[in-house]
């Protein structure tokens, strides 16, 4: 019983594993945002208290946070310069896609998968999408994935614009402190800023 498990378990994570790599292959360099978004909310959930078996949870159901991105037509999701408003209301449908995606799984992992992709743009204050959630109603794994994913993303290449600098981001993050972010969290991810940093080494942005 044990080892039929723990190759359903295997294949429950080889099944994550060809998702992710399903909603990265359109988007050039998303690979490696991918990677380092799984592993450093790992490291943020450990940091603020995560049991064990949860923090390896994470790992993996972070890792499909943008896989909705799959259901975005290639003008919007691959366009050059900003998009008009119109284009960013289809743009935020990648989190009820994703969601739509991966809810009816009985994987526990692959159900937090679904619960990160719709809440992981949710604000603390409110402010976010697609429900405009707040505060402690908006899933903590989601609220984790939130903020080591506006680390990265800000800090690697987009279609419409260059890099911002790790420092830039800091700051950023800093000012929404309780605003955008969970006061907590925050406080935790510039705990363990330097395993973020290490990762990001490790699975460089392109
Ligand atoms: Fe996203
Ligand atoms: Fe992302």
């Amino acid at each position: 019983v044990i080892e039929s498990r723990r190759r359903i378990h295997a294949a429950h994570l080889d099944t994550i594993g060809r998702l992710t790599i399903a909603a990265e292959y359109k988007e050039e360099h998303s690979a490696g945002h991918i990677a380092r978004v799984g592993l450093s909310a790992a490291v943020l959930a450990r940091a603020a208290g995560t049991s064990p078996g949860e923090v390896e949870m994470i790992r993996h159901a972070a890792s499909m946070h943008d896989v909705g991105k799959i259901g975005i037509p290639d003008e919007v999701l691959l366009k050059q310069g900003r998009l008009d408003d119109g284009e960013m209301a289809i743009m935020r449908e990648h989190t009820r896609i994703g969601a739509t995606l991966l809810a009816a799984s009985d994987s526990d992992v692959i159900q937090m998968g679904a619960k990160i992709a719709l809440y992981h743009h949710e604000h603390w204050d409110g402010t976010g999408y697609p429900h405009g959630l707040a505060g402690e109603k908006i899933p903590r794994e989601a609220r984790v994935c939130g903020v080591v994913d506006y680390f990265d993303a800000t800090t690697m290449e987009r279609p419409h614009r260059p890099p911002l600098s790790q420092d830039w981001a800091l700051d950023s993050m800093t000012e929404q402190r309780g605003e955008r972010f969970d006061p907590a969290l925050l406080d935790a991810f510039f705990d363990c800023l330097p395993e973020i940093r290490q990762i990001r080494e490790e699975y460089p942005v392109q």
